[in-house]
């Protein structure tokens, strides 16, 4: 089954085509065109992403972009066929679907019919979570593709696309031969962090999230507190492990920071909600108390940032670790996922690496030979891409439950169950 994959839920857009097979037992991917366009430098003057500005940046880079992954595809052998067969009926129906689209509309009627139609058996995109301007782009897109091809059409949930990214290279690779539930997933990124227990495919349960900021969102946040460049997570957690430590001397929860004999910096963050019953996480506090330290040191030397970005690293690591290891207790499940753009950060990428080796060795997980298997995707699938999106379609398609559809709208808040 190859899938068409369209992803505009936040300031990247990007189309994938992902081929499909082996079903629900044994799925594997292959990819024959994996496409990003980042719009940070745009976004970056604002510090922030700017929805409108994202709605008129995916307008502009979906049909160069869907040019350019048909190509790689192998799957563009441009003809008039198109425009032959009656390309006014097509203009009249995409004048509609793209009504609120206008730039990508003229794009869209004077280089589609120059394609011609490819071999692919649907087109998958993602319906949300995520910025609803950005997001009706991508649907739109898809709808009027899906009208001028003749094509069913495939809303995906965005989170879906984080939880099977790891599955696509472990399955080529063939590290993983059978998905074993339950599976725990965390999912760490820009606008989410929640812990999904996954019972079978397509059955999730949101067991804990964040309260308040997400997990990369106080990333962004506490490097821009520090002066560093936006998209913050990359900038934060390459100054982090530059920093030389000493240990903390002065344990209490609330934020310190004291020089040590050698003059390193030793700084010590809170670790909130660690201790909480629950599997919920709290991240605006801990932002907060980079705040405060900050600003009561005054002027930081790069020392001083390295060995604050360092400990609030080790903080958010040893939260969301020490919470996803209550849960593993509680549910033992059999797989843990990993998706999000935060799990780029190679401290935390390693931490739950050696967390899940120790698991293993344990003598009454040994006993049980209840082994949990971690599994990760690799840098390309971490942060917001197609490919995802495309492998959560193909997954539905072979659920056999009714995954196309004509009339869906886009949905900022669209939850995963
Ligand atoms: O999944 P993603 O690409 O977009 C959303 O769906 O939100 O995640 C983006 C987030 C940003 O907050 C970014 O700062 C964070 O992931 N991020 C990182 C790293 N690389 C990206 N956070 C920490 N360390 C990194 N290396
Ligand atoms: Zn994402």
């Amino acid at each position: 089954m190859r899938i068409l994959a369209i992803e505009t839920s936040c300031d990247e857009t990007a189309i994938s085509v992902v081929d499909g097979k082996g079903g629900l037992k044994k799925p594997i991917f292959k990819v024959l065109a994996h496409l990003v366009s980042s719009q940070t430098a745009i976004h970056a003057p604002f510090g922030g992403v700017v929805p409108n500005l994202a709605k008129r940046e995916h307008q502009r880079n979906l049909v160069p972009l869907l040019v350019r992954a048909l190509e790689q595809a192998k799957l563009n052998k441009p003809t008039h066929l198109l425009r032959q067969n009656g390309g006014f009926g097509m203009a009249k129906k995409v004048v509609k679907i793209l009504e609120r689209e206008r730039e990508l509309r003229e794009v869209f009627i004077a280089e589609i019919p120059k394609i011609k139609i490819p071999k692919i058996d649907a087109i998958a995109v993602t319906q949300g979570p995520g910025l609803e301007p950005a997001l009706w782009v991508g649907i739109n897109f898809a709808k009027a593709l899906g009208a001028v091809w003749n094509l069913p059409v495939i809303p995906i949930n965005h989170m879906e696309g984080h939880v099977v990214s790891p599955l696509v290279q472990a399955t080529a690779a063939n590290k993983l031969t059978k998905l074993v539930f339950p599976a725990l997933a965390l999912l760490v990124s820009g606008g989410h962090t929640e812990i999904v227990l996954m019972k079978n495919w397509g059955k999730y349960k949101v067991i804990g999230q964040t309260r308040d900021d997400a997990v990369g969102e106080a990333f962004d946040k506490v490097a821009r507190i520090l002066g560093l460049p936006y998209p913050g997570g990359p900038a934060l957690s390459k100054l982090a492990a530059t920093a030389t430590r000493l240990e903390p001397q002065l344990a209490t929860p609330t934020q310190t920071a004291s020089e040590g004999a050698s003059g390193a910096i030793s700084v010590t963050l809170p670790r909130p909600m660690l201790n909480s019953p629950d599997f919920d996480f709290s991240f605006s506090g801990l932002k907060t108390a980079v705040l405060y330290l900050t600003q009561k040191l005054g002027t930081l030397d790069e020392k001083t940032k390295a060995a604050i970005a360092h400990e609030f690293q080790e903080a958010v690591i040893e939260v969301l670790a020490t919470k996803t290891f209550r849960a593993v207790e509680k549910f033992k499940p059999r797989t843990l996922l990993i998706g999000g753009g935060v799990i780029a950060n190679t401290a935390l990428r390693k931490h739950f690496e050696n967390h899940v080796t120790e698991f293993n060795k344990n003598s009454s997980q040994k006993l049980t030979r209840q082994r949990l298997t971690l599994l990760v995707p690799d840098q390309p699938l971490t942060t917001d891409n197609a490919t995802m999106i495309g492998a959560a379609a193909y997954l539905r398609l072979v659920q056999k439950k009714k995954v196309t559809k004509k009339n869906f709208s886009a949905n900022g808040n669209l939850v995963l169950k």
